[in-house]
């Protein structure tokens, strides 16, 4: 198909949230059940027709996933993992009984549209386009069975900030009654039915002015699992914990990704060495052999700097809430959201500087300078 030629667009890049715009294109491949995926192709962006009695209509048989491409400095465009979403799309694939693209035809898809939208890219440090793939069974079933056809689409919408705090930390309150997955369940793949799942316990939260709902496990009721849209890390000391990933759990990619971040002392060292200008101004303002020289918070940001973070995958108590030295979230939409407070059957938990903490800010700011191309790429992570 032509594409139009590249115009601008009038979007207030200043204030865009995380709401769907509709863009040019959108990409769409199809194939039978026991068939492969074959002949995609990029389509206008617009509604598609489904049968009444489709697979995912019915049974919910579907999966998304979530990824984001940004614009850099000299007008290129990085994917960030784009595999690695394609990888779980397939692990889902398989436990919803569907077929799915092989992760050479998810990335090329992801590539196409894309490019194929370019013009929806926010500038530079104005937020990202968030691209969202979505596998559902299209074919017509009536009986409880996997549908005859299957649809893989790709659409995309400039976003900026997940939460209406923007940066700003969460207030998140603690679920007891409602759960997200069970054991055995599919609360570890990316299927729809999980976020219909949580909307009840995450408008309830937000009509009572939190931000977003904490999972428990359903079995003890007494262990952190995720929050609605993310994955949750506690701070305590120089030990970041995270829930294990155990099938109950989504296996997000920022979560993966920072915990390597947090495990990897070279690139943190090597993340300083890249600001050279930020660090001698902190070696000539402060004695850092003397640590009462400097101040505070950012002695604070300067020992943590330095310091490797040991990372524990383990179940992580609800009363460890109570005691952490910092809380935040990963996700792809959310990146990473400070906790500024939790509260656990009517008990409210405040974290220190409102819940900007040095861990998750140094995180931060090592995750999407990689993501927008500003340091370089260690790790191989980025897609050009
Ligand atoms: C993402 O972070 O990409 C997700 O899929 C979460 C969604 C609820 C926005």
């Amino acid at each position: 198909m032509r594409l139009c030629p590249i115009l601008t667009v009038d979007i207030d890049w200043d204030n865009l949230g995380f709401g769907f715009l509709p863009t040019d294109y959108m990409y769409v491949m199809k194939c039978s059940q026991g068939g492969n995926f074959s002949k995609g192709e990029l389509q206008r962006f617009g509604n598609i027709e489904l049968n009444p009695s489709a697979g995912v209509l019915n049974y919910g048989q579907g999966l998304f996933e979530g990824l984001k491409a940004y614009r850099k400095e000299d007008g290129n465009i990085l994917l960030f993992r784009p595999e690695e979403n394609a990888m779980r799309m397939r692990l889902g694939a398989e436990r919803m009984c569907m077929p799915s693209p092989t992760v050479e035809q998810f990335v090329d898809a992801v590539q196409a549209t894309v490019l194929a939208n370019k013009r929806w890219i926010p500038p530079v440090g104005k937020g990202s386009l968030y691209i969202r793939p979505l596998l559902m069974g299209s074919g017509a079933v009536l009986g409880l069975a996997p549908a005859p056809e299957y649809t893989f689409l790709i659409y995309v919408s400039p976003v900026g900030n997940y939460f209406k705090e923007g940066v700003a930390p969460i207030n998140l309150i603690v679920e007891h009654e409602l759960h997200r997955a069970t054991p055995g369940g599919t609360g570890g793949v990316k299927t729809i039915g999980n976020y219909a799942a949580v909307l009840k316990a995450q408008s309830a939260a937000r009509a009572k002015g939190y931000s977003d709902v904490l999972y428990l496990d359903c079995v003890h009721k007494r262990y952190l699992e995720e929050v609605s849209s993310c994955n949750i890390f506690v701070v305590k000391g120089n030990v970041i914990s995270t829930p294990a990933i155990k099938g109950t759990i989504l296996p997000g990619i920022t979560r993966k990704s920072i915990i390597d971040v947090a495990r990897s002392q070279g690139l943190q060292k090597n993340f300083l060495s890249k600001l050279p200008v930020w660090q001698s101004f902190l070696e000539a303002t402060f004695d850092f052999s003397d640590p009462k020289a400097a101040s505070g918070s950012v002695w604070m940001i300067c020992q943590k700097s330095f310091q490797s973070q040991e990372v524990e995958e383990r179940l992580v108590a609800v009363d460890e809430l109570l005691d952490a030295d910092e809380v935040f979230c990963t996700g792809t939409a959310v990146v990473i959201s400070p906790v500024g407070s939790i509260t656990y059957l009517g008990k409210r938990v405040s974290y220190s500087n409102g819940g900007v903490g040095a861990v998750s800010q140094q995180l931060y700011s090592v995750l999407t300078r990689l993501q927008m191309g500003l340091i370089e790429d260690e790790m191989g992570w980025t897609v050009e």
